[in-house]
């Protein structure tokens, strides 16, 4: 059945003003990442209020190199009141020494909507605006991966942390949400954004998350995203493993990490073919890494579909 984005957009600022009434517009906060799904789910909102909503970038050092002041211009430019939150100690102090990913996952979801409450209760607000989606929920309760902002759906409770949730389109699968940003005027930059986990490089580090590796990881996935931009792609990323290997350089002996090189095809992230990526493009990923990433002694490429792999490592 064909996915009517209009009428969709129509029934949930329907189903917002049921809920909020436009002079609450301040009893409400947004977690924003600069993706599709929450730049979506705000955007709905603050259509609904009539009224700019405050977004907030949570900076937990777990982003990209230069992502929180890139998404905060982003975000503003769609009238959203938006500012970023250093959260980098509560969530590195939290994931210390974990390295169950399951075990990863729930710290950083802990230590994520902990801050989130502490912000929502400073500003007297109720509620947290976030982009869940139906992938979301479905591989959650599924029991295939614990995704950070299932919450409901798996008896949280989050007036724990001191606010309800507000999950606009939490019945849709990514291509519904792209039509629906492409309907509401969001520009291509964020509409046709590649997804990123919430979680985000915690769980494409195998093993403990530490300050040094999130800066390696962070060189390397600039290089790849470069590299790979002009390849049609569902994700395409770098995985840092809990390994290392010997190499050689100038003729001396090296001991430095292993980097997988993931680039995937997907619809809806619920199944995924590996991209078959050119053998120069890869030569030439390889040795950019090694080159301008000297902690990186060697990098793989991975060839497992989802099934049987997932499409993250965590
Ligand atoms: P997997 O690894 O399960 O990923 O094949 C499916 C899609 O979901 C993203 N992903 C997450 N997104 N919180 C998120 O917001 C999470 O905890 C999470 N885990 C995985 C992943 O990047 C892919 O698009």
């Amino acid at each position: 059945m064909s996915f009517n984005a209009s009428a969709y957009i129509e029934s949930s600022l329907g189903a917002i003003k049921e809920i909020l009434k436009p002079e609450e517009s301040d009893k409400v906060l947004a977690a924003c990442s600069g993706g599709v799904d929450s730049t979506v789910s705000a955007v709905l909102v603050a259509r609904a209020l009539g009224k700019p909503i405050k977004a907030v970038f949570i900076d937990d050092g777990l982003r990209r190199k230069n992502e929180p002041e890139t998404v905060v211009k982003l975000l503003r430019n769609l009238g959203l009141d938006a500012f970023v939150y250093d959260a980098k100690k509560e969530v590195l102090d939290a994931l210390k020494g974990k390295v169950d990913p399951e075990e990863k996952r729930k710290a950083f979801r802990d230590a994520f909507y902990t801050v989130l409450g502490k912000i929502i209760r400073e500003m007297n607000a109720r509620y947290l605006v976030q982009g869940t989606i139906a992938a979301d929920i479905v591989e959650t309760v599924g029991g295939v991966k614990t995704q950070h902002n299932v919450l409901e759906q798996l008896g949280i409770d989050t007036s724990k942390y001191g606010f309800k949730v507000l999950e606009p389109i939490k019945d849709l699968y990514k291509p519904q949400v792209r039509e629906v940003a492409r309907k509401l005027g969001i520009p291509k930059e964020i509409s046709e954004r590649k997804a990123f986990p919430g979680p985000g490089l915690a769980i494409r580090i195998v093993g403990e998350v530490t300050w040094e590796k999130l800066e390696i990881l962070r060189e390397a996935t600039q290089i790849v995203e470069e590299e790979t931009k002009d390849i049609d792609s569902f994700q395409n990323f770098a995985v840092l493993l809990d390994l290392k290997a010997t190499g050689v350089r100038e003729g001396k002996r090296v001991y430095g990490y292993i980097l997988v090189v993931r680039v995937v095809s997907s619809e809806d992230a619920m199944t995924a073919k590996f991209v078959e990526i050119p053998y120069e493009k890869l030569r030439r990923i390889s040795q950019r890494i090694t080159t301008q990433v000297p902690q990186i002694a060697r990098v793989v490429y991975d060839i497992t579909d989802k099934p049987p792999a997932t499409i993250e490592y965590e």
